[in-house]
């Protein structure tokens, strides 16, 4: 059998849903989410790349958490909008829980093109949300309004590593 035919019976499919949509479709609180995520792009700290990102984290008790990129002469020392937002999460117990995470950018001259988290990114939210057991579910916003949304943050990241594979999991709360 030719090697081709034996990767065929072999083949696993990985398949996930998701939505386009417009920011004006959303509910409002979700609305308001993204507007928090725009709103702290202002803030942003990127005199390298000039690209503004901010990030918005919304709580399960309605409160949010935001947060920009923040970039460094050095450039591995820089940090995403999403990680900076996520670093004042309360995870020293269980009574914070994040349900959504709004990620947007500040128009230039490209096209416009919802924003995707990048690897470290979906990493550090596949930790929050396998500590709190719950599902976070993402808006890539584009400054145009156009939205890519997943309603589990485990899509954008198949194959993670995570807890499971080491001999302590995270300090239960
Ligand atoms: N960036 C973010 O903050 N979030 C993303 O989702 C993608 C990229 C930042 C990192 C860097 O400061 C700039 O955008 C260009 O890569």
């Amino acid at each position: 059998m030719p090697l081709s035919e034996t990767l065929k019976e072999l083949m696993k499919h990985f398949q996930f849903n998701f939505q386009t949509t417009l920011q004006t479709k959303l509910p409002p609180n979700i609305q308001s989410l993204i507007e928090a995520a725009e709103q702290i792009a202002h803030k942003a700290y990127a005199p390298y790349s000039h690209f503004k990102v901010g990030a918005a984290v919304l709580l399960h008790d309605g409160n949010l958490l935001t947060g920009c990129n923040h970039e460094n002469a050095a450039y591995p020392a820089g940090v995403c909008a999403e990680r900076a937002a996520l670093s004042s999460l309360d995870m020293s117990n269980g009574k914070q829980t994040v349900l959504a995470i709004a990620v947007t950018y500040l128009s230039h001259d490209l096209l416009p093109k919802p924003i995707s988290p990048c690897g470290i990114c979906r990493q550090t939210i596949l930790e929050v949300q396998q500590w709190q057991n719950k599902p976070i579910a993402v808006y890539m916003c584009a400054p145009d309004g156009t939205i890519i949304v997943v309603d589990d943050a485990q899509y954008l990241l198949p194959f993670s590593f995570g807890s499971e594979y080491l001999d302590m999991p995270p300090d239960s709360h």
